[in-house]
């Protein structure tokens, strides 16, 4: 399987902190916030990734991120000139994908759960249809809604509804089979201009092959597309990362965890960082002070 990190965007919602630098390389506490959606595509075992920014921002991207190789994935570059849809990641990445199967992340999410690495390879290896994930919100006329039967079953998919008939959110991870980018093909834009990703989602619920996985209330999944998200974002890694000693979003540990590299490659890695917290716990990982 295949995955995206979408990472365009205007960022309007940020201004003027996006006036002149992406939003998803912006600071999420002690990490850029690209890290965080980068590390749960790759704890879904996903090593072959198409990162997709604006032409402006997207050499920043490349310069921080390179080839991917020094984190043994590989990572691909492709423009989006104009936000016209979320669907459009997979108009935009349609050669790329080359039929296989593709998981999306949006660049500005952010989850946390126990277990995550094992529930989102389930998920990946599943061969038809497409998986989303439910969460509930005290807002959820801000997202994409899911309503279910009494029997607990997906109905209704609506982007941003006036009246929200559940609490449910769909969060910015999705997974799709191989038929993603004909179906994303065959949308078209809403009313605001869009291509919804809450349209091509539908079309797999019309077709009975949307699973939707409700993620339990002790997984955090947070976006940080304002002013106020992002610092609650900030305040949530900061928080977990003092009292456990454990990191959040840090590419580098999780490739050394998933087997993607060596321990020798993660020291050099923890070394690159200097004197930072981050390079100390990597460089105590290598050296297998840490579990
Ligand atoms: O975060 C989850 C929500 O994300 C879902 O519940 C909604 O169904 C989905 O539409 C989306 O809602 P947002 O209001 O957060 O969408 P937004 O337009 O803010 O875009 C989300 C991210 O994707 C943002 O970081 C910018 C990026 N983006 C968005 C668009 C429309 C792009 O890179 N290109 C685009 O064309």
């Amino acid at each position: 399987m295949k995955g995206i990190v979408l990472a365009g965007g205007s960022g309007t919602r940020l201004h003027p902190m996006t006036l002149v630098a992406s939003k998803q390389l912006l600071p999420v506490y002690d990490k850029p916030m690209v890290y965080y959606p980068l590390c749960t595509l790759m704890l879904a075992g996903i090593c072959d990734i198409l990162l997709i920014s604006t032409p402006a921002d997207l050499p920043q991207f490349r310069r921080l991120l390179g080839d991917g190789e020094r984190l043994g994935i590989r990572i691909s570059y492709a423009e989006q000139p104009r936000p016209d849809g979320i669907a459009q990641a997979f108009l935009i990445g349609r050669d790329w994908i080359n039929g296989e199967p593709c998981a999306l992340i949006l660049g500005d999410n952010l989850i946390h759960a126990e277990n995550l690495s094992a529930l989102l390879c389930d998920v990946g290896s599943r061969p038809y249809g497409a998986t989303v994930f439910a969460y509930q919100v005290r807002h959820p006329e801000r997202y994409g809604v899911v309503s279910f039967d009494a029997g607990g079953r997906a109905v209704e998919i609506v982007e941003k509804p006036t009246t929200p008939k559940s609490n449910w959110a769909v969060t910015g991870l999705y997974f799709y089979d191989a038929r993603v980018t004909d179906l994303a093909a065959a949308i078209r834009p809403s009313l605001r201009g869009e291509l919804e990703i809450t349209d091509l989602n539908r079309l797999y619920l019309e077709d009975g092959s949307l699973t939707v996985e409700k993620l339990s209330r002790g997984c955090a999944w947070l976006d940080a597309g304002t002013p106020n998200s992002l610092l609650q974002a900030a305040s949530f890694v900061q928080t977990i990362q003092a009292r456990t000693g454990m990191l959040i979003g840090c590419p580098e540990e999780v490739a050394f965890r998933m087997g993607y590299i060596d321990a020798a490659r993660l020291h050099r890695e923890g070394e690159k960082l200097g004197k930072t917290e981050l390079g100390r716990v990597l460089v105590e990982l290598a050296e297998g002070r840490l579990t």
